[in-house]
Formats: structure tokens, C-alpha cells, sequence
């Protein structure tokens, strides 16, 4: 089956209305038009190829960019490209926000019964195209298959927990002082949210906020991430199959113009709430531009998660955590395991466990269905963990498993295990974002609590022990919004996520909707 690659009428349309300055990348994107149109049999291999956009997503209709520009989208296992989605700017930002003004006006006042229920259509739309889901993350992510259908599947319980969220935004009486008063609470949804995502979760960090968005009938303006752009696409063509109406959703791709778009998404007065996944810089900034109009804001921002292994742990199950929350998506998750302390008397036998499973891991196209991890999503990517394993290195550390880049095509990186981290090393102190353990061991019980704590984030925290005492003091002491303990893995549609610290505001998932609603006091008089 063929792609629909870059739309032919309007590349043409574009090249000759363009100003000189502009028709320099119209050309390329032209013959990257014919590039795709005569070499690119099937890149993606759906079954439902219709799936794939190359388009933004406008008050329901599929629209280039004004000025014509395109960002290409590559397969970081192979370098080969995807396709290109149009470079959106900020005229099309104002429209896609006008869109979502619109929208509000309706949506707002549907009944949270037909959200539910257009919220259940949408989930199951997701389901029944899983294989298609999975496999567009896998090609524009890299992470393998199986990880990819467990995103999906993840991603869409959210729209599941949101439609049954829906149906109990329940008020609320409060007794007056007065007899001739009567005071009752209504929530109302906020109005039009921007929500801006990354591209290590392409399609769960979207449905987590706007499962939420729509069941408090919220109306949005998506802005994914340049790198992963095609998941929200396919999203946004299901809503459209699921009868999200018109305007409701508008998902706007740039790369270049991100940060008119993105202040534009901040602080136009139309919208009124933002949330946020990403790093912790762009989500200060952000939070700046919301405060010229005091929107609502939601921010998941950097982890830098401590990981702790006490001697009185069951170390094979300590390791299988380890495993799970450091290499889930190749370490690119804000919950990895960033900082792994072990008690001095079991370190030995920990680090060589985990260094065994770790060499037995096979690292390579996540289409491959032997393939265990895959690749790093870019070079800026790689240059990070290098540094990172560069760092501890020059201050001692041991690499017991990988250590360097992986040769070839693709942006991949050997999973790694350094032992002896010292605290002063690099690792300790930013997110690694990549497949690197770095192993640093203790003494003390309170010791380790200082060296966890000594973050500026404070996303997720992960301790092994058996002991019940230890359980609740550690649980209670780390500086984090998510404890795991004795588990590696605390994600799910029902939980409250979220930071404390500079990992973050508000919560999503669980009663995550709340942050979509305004509570409206109504006070009847005259009784
Ligand atoms: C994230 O990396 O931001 C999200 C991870 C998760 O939901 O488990």
C-alpha cells in the first residue's frame, strides 16, 4: 500500500506563490515529495494505512503550513525517513486556538454521558488498531514492538479511565450558617487547554491529559513534538472516526517556529490551562509565559530518580526492578531509575546479577522481534549518555557492561552498567536519559536518604526491603510525588503522577481531572 506523502496540489500551490527566500525548502520538500513518491513503497506497513497524516489537524480538517514548510521525520533505528508534517507557525497556532474557542462553546455543554461514551469509542478504536498504534511509535520512537503495543495499550486505558471519570464530576452541597441560605458547588470545565507533549511516550503523554481534557468537556490544541509527530496524527484521525467534533482537538506539528507557537499556546487568552511534559528548563519558561493571563498549569517535568537496594532486599527481585524501571524505552522515561544506590554488604552480588542481564539484553531494530532495546531517539541523545559515562569514568567509576555507542546506521547506544559511581559524577546530578546503571553504594539508612534527596527534582523513587519499619520511614522520607517500593514499575491510568520539587505541578491520571474543572460556587439567598 502507498504512503500519502507531502500533498502534491499544494506543494505546487506553495512553489509558486512563495517568496524566493522560502521556495529554497518548498524545492526540497518537492523532491523529497518524489524521493517518497518513487522509492518509498510502504515505510510504515499498516493495515490501515489511512492512519498516516502528513497533514496538522485544524478544526477537523487536515491543513499544511501557510508558508509551506515541512520537518522531516526519521526512523532513529535506521536513519530512513518517515515523512515530512508540516512546519506550522504562529498564524496557524492563533487559528488552531480560535478553533478550540469555537469548539469550547458546544463541547462544553455536552452532557458527560456523550463524552463518555464518544471517550469509550475512541479507547476501543485504539484497542482494535493496536498493532498499527504500535507499530507507527515503534517506527518514529524506536522502542521496540512489544514495548510500543504496551504503550498503546497504556495509553489508551487513559481515554478507558477518563470516560468513566466523566460520567462522576460530582458537585457539592455545604451546609450554611444561615437558614435562608443554601450553598452548592458545580464544576465546570476550564475551557480550551494547550497541551504540549515529548516524544518518548508519542502517544501516552497526549491521551494521559487529553483523555482528561475531553471528559470535563476542555477542548485542545496539541503540540507534539517534532520527532515523534505521526502517534498524534493517528490520535487525532481517531477522534475524528470516534465523532469528536470539529475543533474540539487541533493538533499543530513545528519545529523551528516552537517557540512563537509555544508562547502562543501560553499566552493567548483563549486558552486556559496548559500542561506540560518535558524537561525541566522549557517547563519553567512556559510556566513564566502562563503567568502574564494566570492560566491553570500542569507541569511533569526532569526525574532524576533515586533507585535504593538495602541489605535486607530480595536482591533477584531488586534486579528485575532495577531492569525494568532503569532500560524501560532504552532509560528515556522521566521515571527511569537515574541514581542506583546499593548497600555496601549486598553490592557485589547485586551489581554482578544485574551486570549478567544486562549483557544478555540484544539491542537493535525494535521491528526485530528479538530485539530487546532500541535505539537512542537522536545524536543529542547519544552525546548526553557519552558525556555522562565519560564523566564518571575520569572520577573512577568501572563500566562492567557497554560503555560506548553501537556502530552503524541508527542512534544506539550499548546498555550499560558502571560500578563505583562516585557522588560528585555528572549522572548524580542531571537526568542520564539513556541505558546507563550507574551503581554508587552505602552504609546508612540515613546516609542514602541525603544522597536521594540532594535533588532539585523530586519525580519518582524506587527502594527494595523487607523490612516493614524501613518500608514506611524510606516511603515517608524520600522527596519525590511517587514512591515504588519493592517494584520498578508504578505507572498506570489510576494513579495520581506527578513531582514535588522542580519535577512539577498537579497531578495526572487518578483524580487528574480535577485539574481540567473550576469549582463554581452558587449561593441561594432569599429562602
Ligand atoms: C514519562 O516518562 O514522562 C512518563 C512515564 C510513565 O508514564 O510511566
Amino acid at each position: 500500500m502507498f504512503p500519502q506523502p507531502l500533498p502534491f496540489s499544494h506543494a505546487l500551490r506553495v512553489l509558486v506563490k512563495a517568496p524566493i527566500a522560502t521556495r529554497q525548502s518548498n524545492r526540497s520538500s518537492l523532491s523529497l515529495w518524489y524521493r517518497m513518491a518513487s522509492t518509498n513503497a510502504n515505510v510504515w506497513g499498516l493495515q490501515d494505512p489511512s492512519l498516516i497524516k502528513y497533514q496538522s489537524y485544524i478544526d477537523g480538517k487536515w491543513v499544511s503550513a501557510k508558508e509551506g514548510g515541512t520537518i522531516l521525520v526519521t526512523n532513529p533505528a535506521t536513519g530512513e525517513e518517515l515523512g515530512t508534517v508540516p512546519e506550522m507557525g504562529l498564524e496557524e497556532a492563533k487559528s488552531a486556538i480560535a478553533a478550540a474557542g469555537n469548539a469550547f462553546a458546544s463541547w462544553g455543554k455536552t452532557t458527560a454521558r456523550h463524552r463518555h461514551d464518544i471517550l469509550m469509542k475512541f479507547y476501543n478504536l485504539m484497542r482494535e488498531h493496536n498493532d498499527d498504534l504500535a507499530r507507527i511509535i515503534t517506527l518514529e520512537n524506536g522502542k521496540t514492538l512489544t514495548e510500543a503495543k504496551g504503550e498503546n495499550a497504556y495509553s489508551a486505558s487513559f481515554m478507558e479511565w477518563y470516560a468513566e471519570e466523566a460520567v462522576r464530576i460530582y458537585g457539592e452541597h455545604i451546609p450554611s450558617p444561615f437558614t435562608n441560605i443554601r450553598n452548592v458547588v458545580i464544576k465546570q470545565p476550564v475551557g480550551v487547554v494547550s497541551i504540549l507533549t515529548p516524544w518518548n511516550f508519542p502517544s501516552a503523554m497526549i491521551t494521559r491529559k487529553l483523555g482528561a481534557a475531553l471528559a470535563a468537556g476542555c477542548t485542545a490544541v496539541i503540540k507534539p513534538p517534532p520527532e515523534t509527530p505521526f502517534s498524534a496524527l493517528a490520535l487525532a484521525e481517531l477522534s475524528r472516526r470516534a465523532g469528536v467534533p470539529d475543533g474540539v482537538i487541533n493538533i499543530v506539528t513545528t519545529q523551528k517556529n516552537v517557540i512563537e507557537v509555544g508562547r502562543e499556546m501560553c499566552e493567548n487568552k483563549i486558552v486556559r490551562k496548559i500542561s506540560f511534559t518535558g524537561s525541566t528548563p522549557v517547563a519553567k519558561s512556559l510556566y513564566g509565559m502562563a503567568a502574564s493571563t494566570l492560566k491553570k498549569v500542569s507541569i511533569e517535568a526532569g526525574g532524576n530518580a533515586p533507585f535504593i537496594v538495602f541489605d535486607d532486599a530480595d536482591i533477584d527481585q531488586a534486579v528485575e526492578g532495577a531492569i525494568l524501571c532503569k532500560f524501560r524505552g532504552s532509560g528515556q522515561t522521566c521515571v527511569c531509575a537515574n541514581r542506583i544506590y546499593v548497600q555496601s554488604s549486598v553490592y557485589a552480588a547485586f551489581a554482578s546479577k544485574l551486570a549478567e542481564k544486562v549483557t544478555a539484553f540484544k539491542v537493535g531494530n525494535g521491528l526485530d522481534e528479538t530485539t530487546t532495546h532500541g535505539p537512542l531517539i537522536h545524536e543529542r541523545a547519544i552525546s548526553k549518555v557519552v558525556r555522562h559515562v565519560e564523566d564518571a569514568v575520569s572520577r573512577g567509576a568501572q563500566v562492567l557492561v557497554g560503555g560506548k555507542r553501537v556502530d552503524g546506521a541508527g542512534t544506539f547506544f550499548a546498555p550499560t552498567v558502571l560500578s563505583e559511581v562516585p557522588a560528585g559524577a555528572l549522572s548524580n546530578f542531571e537526568e542520564t536519559f539513556g541505558p546507563v546503571a550507574a551503581l554508587t553504594k552505602f552504609e546508612t539508612e540515613e546516609e542514602v536518604i541525603a544522597l536521594a534527596n540532594n535533588a532539585d527534582v523530586g519525580l519518582a523513587g524506587y527502594f527494595f526491603s523487607r523490612d516493614v519499619g524501613r518500608v514506611w520511614r524510606v516511603a515517608e522520607a524520600l522527596e519525590v510525588g511517587m514512591v515504588g517500593t519493592n517494584t520498578g514499575m508504578i505507572s498506570h491510568a489510576t494513579i495520581p503522577f506527578g513531582g514535588v520539587k522542580e519535577s512539577g505541578l498537579g497531578r495526572e491520571g487518578g483524580h487528574g481531572i480535577t485539574e481540567y474543572l473550576n469549582q463554581k460556587l452558587i449561593t441561594f439567598g432569599g429562602l
